[in-house]
């Protein structure tokens, strides 16, 4: 059973009736949570709103309103839809949206705008927003469980890499499995209810098996130990995020002020590091949104084990595919794939493609494998069965030699080295012309594509000029890259078939 269909039985489980400590909340929970529907907000890629805006309509159907906020969309769904939300490949991070203030009238002094927030606090809807927290808690506590025990499966299996770095990792993963408290371990096993997979059990039982006795005895104690949280406040913290220009108010003051009515309207503790719920407070020119977190850390970090110096999020190497449309069949090639993030994220989201990572740094192609390995290994234990099969292979090439044949390749995804980290702006002047004529020779005349992500532009610009014959640039998406304005360029291979430039020569010097 996947975690997302997991998740989704898990949705008639849950007690709605107790998800928050507090009397303050306004309607009475609903009976009947399956038809909760709520506003969800996601962050994306900036520049790759259309594409989460399109993913969400084919794997939810809703339909998203793009946010004037670059890089959010908002969209509405029934609760039940909440694990199929976190699966989607495009988003970073989600909440839920408590309310939504399009045209907020903000008050002169800064003094009457805090008052404001504060009187917010206590006006706002929360219940529905609430009961959707608690139910995604539930399942991200499950989440969180299967990624320990996926991680300690991992340690057994792993055994390619050995830079120092990566030893490193894997020791503080090792470090976290023997750290579970027994707490933990009871928990674990009083979730045996078939909503673990087997293998995590399987892995777990060895813990298990060490300390048999202690479990008896500790389990009294847990009893207590658990009535004990269960009647604890809720810790909480407020994130402001704010943009605009005429805002007489700092981030901080907005997050302190409707933080401290939040608290006294909740009566939930305030914890800055170690917190049950993260309420949101996006500020935009005029648009203020309200919201629940619903994610810890960013959905972007899924494939990528073995970091490199420019690792792209998956979640724009997901956007950056999808801008080619694969078909099944296509032969993807990432021809300069650093740590592989494009590739695997191609092999996990589009199976039935054949897709080959290449670099020309046995570094980076190490990484790529130690990439693919991991998410083999989490696939295999997901699956709970043996598991050999993703359509990727890795190896290192020159992108100005490729050992394939002329017209072989469907679709090129690639991110060029900007010439800041890796390479350098003079090198690029010579690697950009290269790397489009090989590429135009590999690809598909007629049928082909290219995406390819560059904040070289110029550079970019001056190679494609000399290049119109065998690629029609049809689409350009500007993005954020860590604070560096960048493009990704839609490339169409024309039908022009691939001459090499020394027969090119060769003809014209023949009398
Ligand atoms: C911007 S990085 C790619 C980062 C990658 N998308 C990731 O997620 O890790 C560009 C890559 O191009 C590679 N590269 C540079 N020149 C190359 C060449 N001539 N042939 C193949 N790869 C090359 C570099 O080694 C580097 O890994």
């Amino acid at each position: 059973m996947s975690e997302v269909e997991a998740a989704s039985e898990q949705f008639n489980e849950v007690k709605l009736d107790d998800c928050c400590a507090t009397e303050n909340i306004e309607s009475p929970p609903s009976n009947n949570p399956e038809h909760l529907c709520v506003t969800i907000g996601a962050t994306v890629p900036t520049g790759f709103e259309q594409t989460a805006a399109d993913e969400v309509r084919e794997k939810l159907g809703s339909q998203s309103r793009i946010s004037k906020d670059r890089g959010k969309i908002y969209f509405d769904i029934s609760v039940e839809s909440l694990s199929k939300v976190h699966g989607l490949r495009s988003v970073d991070n989600l909440f839920v949206v408590v309310q939504e203030f399009r045209d907020y009238q903000f008050k002169e002094t800064k003094e009457d705008v805090l008052k404001d927030f504060e009187d917010l606090a206590g006006k706002l809807p929360w219940s529905d927003p609430l009961k959707v927290w608690k139910i995604n808690t539930s399942f991200k506590k499950k989440k969180t469980k299967r990624k320990k025990l996926t991680q300690q499966n991992i340690i057994s299996k792993e055994k390619v890499d050995d830079e120092q770095g990566d030893l490193r990792a894997e020791k503080n993963v090792e470090e976290q499995v023997t750290n579970y408290t027994m707490e933990e371990v009871l928990e674990t096993i009083e979730n045996q209810d078939g909503i673990i997979d087997e293998t995590p059990i399987l892995a777990f039982s060895k813990i298990v098996s060490e300390i048999p006795s202690a479990i008896e005895k500790e389990k009294g104690l847990n009893e207590s130990h658990k009535e004990e949280a269960e009647s604890q406040v809720l810790k909480f913290r407020v994130t402001c995020n704010r943009a605009g220009e005429n805002h007489s108010f700092t981030s901080n003051e907005a997050a302190r002020d409707f933080g401290g009515a939040v608290q006294d309207y909740f009566k939930w503790k305030a914890d800055m590091t170690n917190f049950d719920v993260e309420v949101l407070l996006n500020v935009h020119n005029n648009e203020i949104v309200v919201g629940i977190a619903l994610t810890e850390e960013s959905l972007h970090r899924r494939n990528i084990t073995h970091f490199g110096p420019t690792t792209l999020r998956s979640t724009l190497a997901y956007g950056m595919l999808r801008l080619c449309s694969p078909q099944p069949t296509d032969i993807i090639i990432d021809p300069m794939c650093g740590t592989g993030a494009i590739p695997i994220e191609g092999a996990a989201e589009w199976p039935n493609c054949y897709h080959i990572a290449g670099d020309n740094n046995p570094l980076a192609v190490k990484r790529a494998a130690n990439n693919i390995l991991s998410l083999l290994t989490k696939s295999q234990v997901k699956e709970s069965k043996a598991f050999w099969g993703l359509p990727i292979d890795a190896i290192q090439w020159d992108i100005c030699n490729l050992p394939l044949r002329t017209g072989s390749v469907d679709i090129i995804v690639t991110d060029m080295p900007f010439g800041k980290r890796i390479g350098s702006k003079k090198r690029n002047w010579n690697l950009y012309p290269s790397c489009l004529q090989e590429m135009s020779r590999v690809c598909r005349p007629g049928t082909g594509r290219a995406v390819l992500l560059t904040q070289d532009r110029k550079c970019f610009a001056k190679a494609l000029s000399s290049m119109g014959h065998v690629w029609r640039k049809v689409h350009t998406v500007w993005v954020n890259i860590g604070g560096l304005h960048a493009a990704v360029y839609l490339l169409k291979r024309t039908t022009q078939v691939f001459i090499h430039p020394a027969e090119l020569q060769h003809d014209r010097e023949m009398p």
